[in-house]
């Protein structure tokens, strides 16, 4: 087996390959479409930012598995880690029996997650189960009943979570009715703000909207928590400016809402910092409850509820959490993630990526004018593709080729938002300058095959 690590992509078949063929043929028949389908390959091992698929096609990994993969993979140290943790034992229940992997990365969340206070953190198994025991927390302490949440939100597929977010189709349609008390603001989302508001006006504009919404659509005292993602994920990876977190923060504090902070696709260094809330931080702002997931434990199932001591502590014994709570492999797996990416500062490195990558997107945004806007915190980046820059009518059609050409070449590639024309970056930290470049100059390929301007 050859080195991956530092490969650049490589393509021996035509997609999808005569081994990955077989396989995807097979799924047809047993697996139901509603499961998605990405790229039309089957992979075989990965290592770093690069996977091998069976037929012996070599990609670069621009979405990471959802965001999941910040530290890459098959890490050296997360491999031996999990390897001597299988060998110890699978499963307990915290529920049952205790081990210490689950208390000493409580323990670590809660030195991590920001905010002056003493905090507490549970564990369960994905991004949607976090966001419900969230939920139940904030609506326990508060003994409050109503939620609100946000136009573009993603919170997950469950029914609560369904609720919570915001895209129809494909998340919402012909699956509800969903849970009540569930109140949606509008996201201040500038790009695509009325044609008759400045940029400059937008944030004045979007402040004002979410006043009238408490004197329209809920009374604040009746409210128990506002969730919010600090970057809108599937939403197209908007990140909410720091004034708008300060109403938000403003609003709570003075009606006894809690701000719940959903970190599940922007946590664990992709934003240029451990948490993006961070960010919020400098500006003296504090989330009261944080979700996080993905990349917490390298691909391996888990997420994580960290809140103040006294509003998680509300909750009775039994009442949150469930049987896989918080697995020992999981929860080994993490700590040491989090190990390497604060000794090897990936912060740092999703801070060199924003730079290296942003830089290319902002050059090509000059020469091909399907390019409306360019965005991001960190390294979650996006760009928002448009048939025509003025009216911002979404390409999405475009943004499927586009997405299709770079597969063709080697590249794996997400598109994001309600209109489905964006394309989102979240390439493993790991990714080095000269995978990135590759990756770029692949996008670039694609976008002149699919626009035809060379
Ligand atoms: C912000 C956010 N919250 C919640 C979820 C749901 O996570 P999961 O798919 O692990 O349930 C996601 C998934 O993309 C997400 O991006």
């Amino acid at each position: 087996m050859g080195n991956l690590r530092l490969a650049l992509p490589k393509m021996v078949t035509e997609l999808p390959g005569p081994k990955s063929k077989e396989i995807l043929d097979m799924r047809e028949e047993n697996v139901p479409g509603g499961v998605s389908y990405g790229t039309p390959t089957v992979i075989n091992r990965g290592e770093g930012a690069m996977f091998e698929d069976i037929d012996g096609n070599i990609f670069l990994d621009f979405a990471g598995g959802i965001g999941v993969l910040n530290i890459g993979y098959s890490n050296p140290e997360v491999i031996e880690v999990v390897k001597e943790q299988t060998e110890k034992f699978f499963h307990t229940s915290i529920n049952v029996v205790q081990y210490e992997q689950y208390i000493k990365l409580a323990k670590k969340l809660n030195e991590l997650v920001p905010g002056d206070y003493k905090k507490k953190t549970m564990f369960v198994n994905s991004g949607a189960e976090a966001v419900e025991n969230a939920i139940k927390i904030a609506k326990k302490f508060t003994k409050r009943s109503e939620l609100v949440t946000f136009t573009g939100a993603f919170h997950g597929r469950t029914a609560l979570t369904l609720a919570l977010t915001s895209k129809v189709k494909p998340y919402k349609f012909g699956f509800g009715p969903f849970p009540s008390g569930i109140h949606r603001a509008e996201f201040p989302y500038t790009y695509r703000r009325p044609k008759w508001i400045s940029e400059e006006d937008s944030m004045e504009y979007f402040k004002e909207k979410l006043h009238n919404f408490f004197l329209e659509e809920v009374t604040p005292e009746e409210v128990a928590a506002i969730i919010i993602e600090p970057v809108q994920g599937e939403g197209g990876f908007l990140p909410v400016p720091l004034e708008y977190v300060k109403e938000l923060r403003k609003i709570c504090d003075e009606h006894g809402i809690l701000l719940i902070c959903d970190e599940v696709q922007s946590g664990y260094c992709r934003t240029g910092k451990m948490f993006a809330c961070e960010y919020w931080a400098e500006e003296g702002i504090y989330p009261d409850i944080v979700t996080s997931a993905k990349s917490i434990a390298g691909g391996l199932p888990l997420s994580a509820v960290t809140a103040k001591a006294e509003i998680i502590e509300a909750s009775q014994a039994g009442g949150i959490g469930g049987t896989y709570s918080g697995n020992p492999i999981a929860t080994a797996a993490a700590l040491k993630v989090i190990e390497i990416m604060e000794r090897d500062n990936y912060a740092e490195k999703a801070q060199n990526i924003s730079k290296f990558v942003m830089t290319r997107l902002f050059e090509m945004q000059e020469k091909y004018d399907i390019i409306g806007d360019v965005r991001g915190l960190g390294a979650m980046m996006a760009m928002e593709l448009v048939t025509d820059k003025v009216t911002k009518e979404p390409a999405k059609e475009e943004t499927k080729l586009i997405i299709k050409e770079c597969n063709k070449r080697g590249l794996i590639v997400l598109d994001a938002g309600i209109r489905g024309n964006n394309l989102r970056f979240l390439m493993p930290l790991c990714t080095t300058d000269e995978q990135l470049k590759a990756g770029l100059d692949i996008i670039e390929e694609a976008l002149k095959v699919v626009t035809k301007v060379n």
